[in-house]
């Protein structure tokens, strides 16, 4: 376990009655990365970050956060700053006084001039007199991240950071963290939308009831998809006949009125599929290579069937059908 590495967890599980919410997670933040943990409601995104916050006990498992247990004592914590759920403010006090009993409370000396600077990174420096209790939920969220910086930290850790604000409101709390991590600030944050992770992470952690599922790039999550091809000849059975005995043309599928769906090792042995189709007689009408969207993958990941992990479908409006396709993280 390194000091340098923001997060290194292990065998996570965390179980609440019946239900394992947190289910032998293992992930890694690196330094510099801006990480997302992506998962629908109830995946166990906030009971993890709970835990390498050192908020909450895990039942097994362990997390390090710079090579310290959170668990351990407080000061594993020098260095990491963030919220789950929401900020907590006095809302009758005014941003800048919570803001002074935050540094108080941390006893890491920042002043009035640190104060000064965490607001205008927010874009709060004009509302610092404001009571927090007539604050927009947007507002107290990058509240949030101004409490979390005057920790200066290495690590932050957002959960959902975005969700419940509008349009405006997002792409504003998009560009305060795109601006942090442009800093070298490594960042860990969670999320339900795969758009908003896909715009701010370099690395992802797809959870689906509470155990990790993909963890990697998106690039590369796009990449285990593959590609199919889709076929319609003149005569399909035929040429149903010649992609199961052409080499490497893996999984032809033939539906009636649709034609072929295949998958190919590689170009060339598509372009070889063609000579063998021609030869045996069925003329090709159509073949045309179809991509899975992210988005497709994305729930794929998160909604297939119990147990399969990987493998389950849903159908998305407007893109290529994804229907045969199968993600094996
Ligand atoms: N204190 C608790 N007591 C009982 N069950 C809990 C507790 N905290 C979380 N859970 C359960 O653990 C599961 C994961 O919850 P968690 O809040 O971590 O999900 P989440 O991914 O953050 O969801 P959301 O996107 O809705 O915030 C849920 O089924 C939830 O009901
Ligand atoms: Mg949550």
């Amino acid at each position: 376990m390194s000091a340098e590495t923001p997060v290194e967890v292990r065998g996570l599980v965390k179980r609440y009655d019946g239900l394992v919410a947190v289910d032998r997670v293992d992930l890694t933040v690196d330094p510099g990365d801006v990480f997302g943990y992506l998962g629908p409601n109830g995946a166990g995104k906030t009971t993890s970050l709970r835990m390498m916050l050192g908020l909450i006990t895990p039942d097994e498992g362990t997390v390090r956060v710079f090579g310290r247990d959170p668990q351990a004592s407080v000061d594993a914590l020098e260095g990491v700053a963030g919220f789950v759920e929401a900020p907590r403010f006095y809302p009758y006090l005014n941003a800048r006084t919570n803001l002074e009993l935050c540094a108080a409370l941390d006893g890491l000396g920042a002043g009035r001039r640190e104060i000064d600077e965490v607001l205008d990174t927010v874009e709060l420096r004009d509302r610092a007199r404001d009571r927090v209790g007539g604050f927009s939920h947007g507002m107290r969220q990058r509240l949030g991240i101004a409490g979390a910086l005057l920790r200066r930290p290495r690590l932050l850790v957002l959960d959902e950071p975005a969700t419940g604000l509008d349009p405006g409101g997002m792409r504003d709390m998009r560009q305060l963290i795109r601006n942090l991590a442009a800093t070298g600030m490594t960042v860990l944050l969670s999320s339900h939308l795969l758009a908003e992770v896909e715009e701010l992470c370099n690395r992802v952690a797809i959870v689906r009831r509470g155990r990790v599922v993909y963890e990697g790039t998106l690039a590369d999550l796009r990449a285990t998809a593959g590609t199919r091809y889709r076929l319609r000849t003149t005569d399909d059975s035929r040429a149903q006949a010649v992609c199961q005995a052409q080499p490497g043309i893996e999984s032809p599928t033939l539906t009636a009125g649709l034609g072929i769906s295949f998958q190919a090792a590689s170009e060339r042995a598509v372009a070889e599929l063609s000579m063998a189709l021609t030869e045996a007689g069925a003329l090709i009408i159509e073949m045309a290579a179809t991509h899975a969207s992210l988005e497709d993958l994305f729930f794929a990941l998160t909604e297939g069937a119990a147990g399969e992990g990987a493998a389950g479908e849903r159908a998305t409006g407007g893109g290529p059908s994804t229907s045969d396709v199968a993600v094996a993280p």
